[in-house]
């Protein structure tokens, strides 16, 4: 059985979190002396004097109408990379809890824990890119507190098959993340829909990719409201700056020209494969349920410092476990790719 205080650290337990000026005073008032502001403004054309909105309140109920569920299952962070940090630091104690993660995967759950002391046991994808789950549940043990699975994955850009997720949202009693920063690109349903089935559920999502506001810093978890309270408990007071707020706010109305995109994007990718197919360098094209493919190639590093000669990034995973030759490519405007597919057909 899950059960938040049997994986809560005891210090965060005991914690008596940081209240805020804004905190304490809720409601109208003309003069506002409690926060050691600047109280004429900024040097700027918009004031930027006050602290922002803690709770990021606003944002949560747009985020409401858009994906359904109740503020009080909306967690909203400096990206979603501070909901990761703030998973490690609320459930892991250093040096002693671990967790899973199954790699080729987003870099960052490695590094965040191993920026709070926390052991990562390592569970490779199958050849497939799909979860090792007989792997998973030898590796789980009573220190085991998060188990964190991207889908769709990153670098490989498929989506993780649903049923095995929902076996170790079944079976696991610590708490599984589903990172879907891909989601909009997928054809795959979030598993938002899931979190009033299994408490141990904590989905992840941000404004960097489909919404295009990667440079704002905004990103979501969703979960069960008893770890939303833990992880509003230890977040920064203002951990989503005033201009982040007003803007992503001003974004999540226009939700039409997102939509566009994201069906030019998906366009775009199966001309880009396509054109890749035709390439004799090319040995493999993973199937993408993201706004990036992961192509297997004869010559990975060749061909990555002959594009970065042509002005041309993309990334090189080579040394990635299970991805050995293989390049990982964004998916740009038509005018980007073109450049891309002019330049590889000409690679020698
Ligand atoms: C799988 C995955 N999760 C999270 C992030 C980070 O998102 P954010 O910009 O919201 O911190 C990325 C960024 O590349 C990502 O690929």
């Amino acid at each position: 059985m899950f059960d938040i205080n049997t994986l809560l650290r005891q210090n965060i337990k005991n914690l008596t979190p940081y209240s805020s000026a804004r905190d304490e005073f809720k409601g109208e008032a003309s003069v506002f002396l409690d926060a050691n502001e600047n109280a004429f403004g900024s040097p700027l054309d918009t004031a930027y004097n006050r602290y922002p909105d803690p709770m990021q309140h606003a944002i949560k109920l747009r985020l409401k109408e858009i994906k359904g569920l109740p503020v009080r299952n909306i967690f909203v962070g400096n990206g979603s990379d501070e909901a990761i940090d703030i998973l490690f630091r609320s459930f892991c104690n250093p040096g002693v809890d671990n967790v899973i993660i199954v790699p080729p995967t987003y870099g960052m759950y490695q590094v965040s824990a191993n920026i709070n002391d926390v052991q990562t046991k390592k569970v490779l994808l199958t050849d497939e890119y799909q979860l090792n789950l007989e792997g998973i549940a030898e590796a789980i043990d009573t220190h085991t507190k998060l188990i964190f699975i991207c889908s769709p994955n990153n670098p490989t850009g498929n989506s993780i098959n649903r049923e095995d997720i929902e076996t170790l949202l079944a079976n696991f009693n610590g708490i599984v993340v589903v990172d879907e920063a891909y989601i909009n690109f997928s054809r795959q349903k979030s598993f938002i829909q899931e979190l009033t089935e299994y408490a141990n559920l904590v989905v992840m999502q941000t404004l960097s990719k489909a919404w295009g506001l990667a440079g704002l810093r905004v990103g979501m978890a969703f979960a069960s409201e008893e770890i939303i309270v833990v992880m509003n408990r230890v977040k920064p007071p203002y951990n989503v700056n005033e201009a982040s707020q007003q803007l992503a706010l001003q974004a999540l109305q226009n939700v039409t020209q997102v939509n566009d995109w994201i069906k030019e994007t998906l366009i775009q990718r199966d001309k880009l494969v396509l054109a890749l197919k035709e390439m004799d360098f090319v040995l493999d094209i993973y199937p993408s349920d993201a706004n990036f493919v992961l192509v297997k190639t004869t010559n990975a590093t060749g061909i990555y410092n002959y594009l970065v000669d042509k002005g041309i990034i993309v990334r090189n995973r080579t040394n990635v476990e299970l991805c050995e030759g293989c390049l990982r490519i964004t998916i740009g405007t038509p005018e980007e790719n073109n450049t891309l597919i002019e330049t590889l057909q000409q690679y020698k």
